[in-house]
C-alpha cells in the first residue's frame, strides 16, 4: 500500500507514474518535528537499506547523506553526496516500511550520524511530497515502489557485453588498436566507448575531423567485429562563435539564464559554457534532436556526462577570484591569509552559490536551479531518450548517464562514476547495487579496475570477477593512470577465461535483468530480502544474491586466496576457473573459509536451482545457446525460466519469451518453450 503526503507547493519532478489519492492527517511512521524535519526513532535492530548509490554500507546505518548531485571524484567514508540523488529508502525491523521522499531540491538523510538511534529527514526550501509505502516484507515494499515509479530502462543486448574504455583514446588508430588487441587473443568485446577526446575542442555532437576523419567508416568497421562505438556526450556547451549548437541554442533562450537575463556562463571541459535548460521541454526537445549526427553515423549507444551539473568555476566568481588575488599580491601572507588564498583557487567548483546564480524555466515558471538541481541530469537523460524513441522508435538504444534521480531509470541506466583502483571501491560496488535496484537504476556498473589511480593485475582480476554478474560490464579508468586494458598484464589466459566466463553466464544475467525489470524485482538483493529471519544473513555485507538462483560472495581484500562465506542454507559451490574448468562442492549452511585463487570466481547455487550457461563467443551476437549447460544444485527438482528476446526490438512479452528449464531428482532434463537447445547438467 502506498500513502501519499503532500507538504507545500511542490516542484513535480515526474519521478512517479501512478495517480495515487492524496492522503489526509498525520503521517505514519514519521514524526513531524517542523515544516522540513521528520524524525524517526529507530530499534537496536533496525536495518536501513536504500538511498541508492551513496557512499559506505549496504546498511545505511551509522552516517550522514545528502540527496545533492555531486561531482565529487573522492568516493571516500566522509563525503556525503555522490552524482545520484536517490531518495527512498526502506527500514527493515520493529517497523518495516519504504519512505520515498519527492523533493528535487537537496535533502539530508541523518541516519544515526547526530544522535545513534535516530534518522532524521531534512529537506531543503520548498515544498516535497512523501510516499510511504507498506508491504509484508522487504520484497514486497520495493516492488509497490517500483511499481509507483514506473518500469526501468532496457538496453539492447549487446550492452551487456563487455566493453573498453579509456579517457585518453585520442583517435581512430587508437580505437582500432584496442579492437586488434581484443580480436587478435580471441577476447570477448562488445563496445569500445568515445571519451571526450573524439570531439572538436569539446563541442557535443561535433567529431573532430583530424583526429576521426571518418567515424561513420570506422562505426562499420567495428561493427563488422562485433563492437559499438558508444561516445560521450557532455551536459555544457561550449562558447565559440560559429558552433551551431551554441548559436542556436543562444538565439532560442534554451540556455539557463541569471537573474538578470544573461545567460549563464561556466567552465567545464570545453572552457566557457552555457547549460542547456533541460527542464524546458522545447530545449529539451532540441537537446535530444541533436543526438541525430551520432545515430546517423551508426552510433547505436551514449553515455551522459557532467550531468549534476559539474562546474569547474563560475565566471563570476573567477572574477572575484582574481580581484581577491590582486589584493593578496601585496598582503604579508600570514598563515590564516595564505591558506585563504589557497582555497579561494582551489574551491572553485561546484559551488553552492553558483547553483543559486541561475534559472530554469520549468513549466513556464523560472524556477533558480538550486530548487530543481537533481533533475537536471535526470532531465538531460530524458531529453535524449525522448529524442531516440521519436527518431529509432523500433530498436533499444544504450543510454547511460553519470547524475540522476529517481524517474530518470525510466530513461537510462547509469554508471557510478569516477571510483578509484582500490580494493575498498570493490566493496563500495558491492554496497551500491541493491540501493540502486531498490530506486529502479537496473541497468548499471562501476568503472571496473577504477577510474582514478593506478590498477594491478590482481585487483583488474578481482573486480572483473565481481563485474561478470553486473549489466554493464565496463573497464574504464583515466587519463595519467596506469593502462588498463586486460591485454596490458601478463596473464591473459586469466582474463580471457574471466571474460568467457561472463558470456556464457550471459543468457541467465540477461534473463534475470528482463525479468527484474518486467516485474518490477531486484536483480540484486542483501541475503536478508531471501532469508529474512537469518539474523545473521541481516548482517553480511559482502555478499548479494544474484537474481534468483546464485549468491555471490567476491573477494575484494589484496593478496587472498579466499575469503570467509556465510550460507543462510545448504549450496552448492562451483569455483569456476573457466565456463568449462570448475570444481564443485556442496557447503552446509554456516560460517565456511572458501578458497579463491587469482583465478576463480565462486558461484554459490542455492537448492534447487538452476543456471544455465552457454557458449561464450566473441560478442553477444555470437554466443551459442544451442547448448546449455545447467549448474544446478538438486534436491527434489528444479526449473528455471528463462527470459530471451532478440535484443534490440522493443516487444517485451514475457510469456512467448520464455522457455521452461527443468531438472528433477533423478537428473532427468527438460526443455519447453520458445528455446529449443540441448540441456546438460554438470
Ligand atoms: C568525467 C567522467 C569520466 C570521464 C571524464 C572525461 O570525469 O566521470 O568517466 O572519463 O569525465 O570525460
Amino acid at each position: 500500500m502506498i500513502q501519499k503526503y503532500i507538504f507545500g507547493t511542490y516542484i513535480e519532478t515526474e519521478a512517479v507514474v501512478k495517480e495515487i489519492a492524496e492522503s489526509v492527517g498525520q503521517i505514519p511512521y514519521l514524526t513531524k518535528e517542523s515544516d522540513h524535519v521528520f524524525t524517526y526513532q529507530m530499534g537496536e535492530d533496525d536495518i536501513v537499506y536504500g538511498l541508492g548509490e551513496s557512499i559506505r554500507g549496504m546498511n545505511k546505518r551509522g552516517w550522514v547523506y545528502e540527496a545533492y548531485c555531486n561531482d565529487d571524484p573522492n568516493h571516500i567514508e566522509n563525503i556525503r553526496s555522490l552524482y545520484g540523488a536517490h531518495n527512498f529508502f526502506l527500514v527493515d525491523g520493529a517497523e518495516t516500511f519504504g519512505v520515498f521522499v519527492d523533493a528535487p531540491q537537496k535533502v539530508q538523510f541523518d541516519i544515526g550520524y547526530t544522535e545513534r538511534e535516530m534518522m532524521k529527514i531534512t529537506i531543503a526550501e520548498g515544498g516535497y511530497v512523501i510516499y510511504i509505502v507498506e508491504g509484508d516484507s522487504p520484497s514486497e515494499i520495493v516492488r509497490e515502489f517500483r511499481s509507483l515509479i514506473g518500469r526501468s530502462y532496457i538496453p539492447p543486448k549487446w550492452a551487456f557485453g563487455y566493453g573498453q574504455s579509456r579517457w585518453g583514446y585520442k583517435n581512430e588508430a587508437d580505437i582500432r588498436k584496442v579492437a586488434e588487441e581484443y580480436r587478435k587473443r580471441d577476447m570477448p568485446l562488445d563496445s569500445i566507448y568515445l571519451d571526450i577526446d573524439y570531439m572538436e575542442r569539446y563541442k557535443d555532437f561535433t567529431v573532430d575531423k583530424e583526429k576521426f576523419p571518418d567515424l561513420k567508416g570506422l562505426a562499420e568497421d567495428m561493427k563488422a567485429q562485433g563492437i559499438h562505438l558508444v561516445p560521450i556526450i557532455d551536459a555544457a556547451v561550449k562558447v565559440e562563435e560559429g558552433y551551431e549548437v551554441y548559436e542556436e541554442g543562444l538565439e532560442k533562450g534554451y540556455f539557463c539564464k541569471k537573474e538578470n537575463g544573461d545567460v549563464f556562463t561556466a567552465g567545464v571541459w570545453p572552457g566557457k559554457s552555457h547549460f542547456p535548460d533541460f527542464l524546458n521541454e522545447e530545449a529539451r526537445q532540441w537537446f535530444g534532436k541533436r543526438y541525430k549526427v551520432l545515430l546517423d553515423q551508426g552510433i547505436e549507444g551514449f553515455w551522459n556526462d557532467m550531468n549534476e551539473p559539474a562546474i569547474f568555476y563560475s565566471e563570476d566568481h573567477m572574477r572575484e577570484v582574481f580581484e581577491k588575488l590582486e589584493e593578496y599580491k601585496s598582503k604579508n601572507l600570514d598563515v590564516d591569509t595564505f591558506f585563504a588564498m589557497k582555497d579561494l583557487v582551489l574551491q572553485t567548483a561546484n559551488r553552492a552559490e553558483d547553483y543559486r546564480s541561475f534559472y530554469h524555466n520549468y513549466k513556464g515558471e523560472n524556477i533558480c536551479h538550486d530548487r530543481v538541481h537533481n533533475l537536471y541530469g535526470y532531465y538531460m537523460t530524458r531529453a535524449a531518450q525522448e529524442a531516440f524513441e521519436h527518431l529509432e522508435p523500433e530498436k533499444r538504444i544504450l543510454m547511460y548517464s553519470r547524475a540522476s534521480y529517481i524517474g530518470m531509470h525510466r530513461y537510462g541506466g547509469i554508471w557510478t562514476g569516477d571510483n578509484q583502483s582500490w580494493w575498498s571501491h570493490i566493496l563500495l560496488n558491492i554496497h551500491q547495487l541493491p540501493g540502486l535496484n531498490m530506486c529502479g537504476f537496473l541497468y548499471t556498473g562501476a568503472d571496473l579496475g577504477g577510474f582514478g589511480s593506478d590498477v594491478t593485475e590482481d585487483l583488474l582480476m578481482r573486480w572483473l570477477e565481481l563485474g561478470i554478474f553486473t549489466p554493464l560490464m565496463r573497464n574504464h579508468s583515466a587519463m595519467g593512470t596506469r593502462e588498463q586494458e586486460i591485454y596490458r598484464f601478463g596473464n591473459e589466459e586469466v582474463f580471457c577465461n574471466i571474460l568467457g566466463l561472463r558470456y556464457a553466464l550471459l543468457p541467465y544475467i540477461y534473463s534475470e535483468f528482463m525479468k527484474a525489470v518486467l516485474k518490477e524485482e531486484m536483480m540484486f538483493r542483501p541475503l536478508a530480502f531471501i532469508y529474512p529471519k537469518d539474523v545473521q544473513a541481516r548482517n553480511v555485507e559482502d555478499q548479494l544474491m544474484v537474481g534468483e538462483s546464485i549468491m555471490i560472495a567476491p573477494v575484494y581484500t589484496q593478496n587472498a586466496k579466499g575469503r570467509y562465506v556465510y550460507l543462510p542454507e545448504e549450496m552448492k559451490l562451483y569455483r569456476m576457473r573457466s565456463e568449462a574448468d570448475m570444481d564443485v562442492e556442496v557447503l552446509s549452511a554456516g560460517h565456511h573459509y572458501v578458497k579463491a585463487e587469482l583465478n576463480e570466481t565462486l558461484i554459490f547455487i542455492r537448492p534447487d536451482h538452476i543456471v544455465p550457461l552457454a557458449k561464450a563467443g566473441q560478442c553477444v551476437e555470437k554466443i551459442d545457446v544451442s547448448k546449455l549447460w545447467l549448474l544446478s544444485f538438486i534436491k527434489d527438482g528444479a526449473q528455471y525460466e528463462l527470459y530471451d528476446d532478440d535484443g534490440y526490438s522493443k516487444d517485451y512479452n514475457v510469456e512467448a519469451h520464455l522457455t521452461k528449464i527443468t531438472v528433477e531428482k533423478d537428473g532427468r532434463v527438460g526443455i519447453d518453450g520458445a528455446m529449443k537447445s540441448e540441456c546438460v547438467v554438470v
